[in-house]
């Protein structure tokens, strides 16, 4: 396993941790990398629309746990493109077991698990969001007759040991939306990235991020110690350019040997 002590980033602004600490709320989002305006205010709820489900999928959304609790755009990105690799070939996610990261409003792993009943989902966060998450995953999927709740609800902070109740053995993919934004918290991610991912094992990473500042080339230095990046190749019509111009790239993340 990697420490934390090989991921020392280049230059930090803070040596410190603690704002990462489970019971600690992010600082606001906004001071940090402007948002676009938010289509939703504190507790409404919004839907999502995306190709390849019946329904909408309907997100509670509250703006007070942090930025996590409003869905942003690299979650949608990457729920979309999983959703339309699931149409080419379901062996994507069939029978997967499968981790998100950040989840936030947990819209990518609700996703992952609406599309593949067959898939094992743990949707990740902070403890403050787990709530938030929880309610989502009702909304979404105990409902509906042909899905056993395969979206479960984790805490799992960055940096820290991967908690017990999931299986990191047989974890064959993580997916991860929108989580470089906050400077102190890149060499945890860096870490948790690595542990999930250790030299040799195959698991597939899919990571989107919208870029913001510059300081997220820090994360990018930290991470290419580890990783190979590769761009997906995501062959729907123009999609790919749109969410590009709008400074969303998606790409898989390959364990270095
Ligand atoms: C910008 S939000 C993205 C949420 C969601 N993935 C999306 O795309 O809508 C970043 C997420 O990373 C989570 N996060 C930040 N630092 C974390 C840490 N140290 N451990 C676990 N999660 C963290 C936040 O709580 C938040 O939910």
């Amino acid at each position: 396993m990697v420490s934390l002590a090989d991921l020392t980033p280049p230059r930090s602004r803070s040596n410190s941790v603690s704002t990462t600490k489970s019971d600690a709320a992010l600082p606001s989002f906004e001071s940090l990398a402007p948002p676009r305006p938010p289509t939703t205010k504190a507790e409404e709820e919004t839907h999502v629309r995306i190709e390849g489900l019946q329904d909408v999928v309907r997100l509670k959304v509250d703006a007070g746990p942090g930025c996590g609790g409003i869905a942003w755009p690299a979650g949608e990105v990457l729920s979309r493109y999983i959703a339309y690799r699931h149409g080419l070939d379901p062996s994507h996610l069939r029978n997967k077991k499968i981790l998100e990261l950040g989840s936030g409003t947990g819209l990518v792993g609700i996703v992952a698990g609406l599309l593949e009943p067959s898939a094992e989902v743990w949707a990740t966060d902070q403890s403050i969001l787990l709530d938030l998450m929880r309610s989502n995953v009702e909304l979404n999927l105990t409902n509906s007759p042909n899905h056993r709740p395969n979206v479960l609800v984790a805490e799992y902070n960055w940096g820290e040991e991967v908690p017990s109740d999931i299986p990191i053995e047989s974890i064959d993919m993580v997916l991860a939306a929108d989580c470089v934004y906050f400077e102190p918290a890149f060499p945890l991610l860096v870490k948790t990235l690595c542990d999930l991912a250790p030299i040799d094992k195959e698991i597939e990473i899919l990571f989107c991020w919208k870029k913001r500042r510059k300081a997220d080339k820090r994360f990018f230095m930290m991470l290419k110690k580890h990783f190979n990046q590769y761009t997906v190749e995501d062959d729907r019509p123009g999609q790919k350019e749109v969410y590009n111009r709008q400074g969303v790239s998606l790409v898989r993340l390959v364990r270095k040997k």
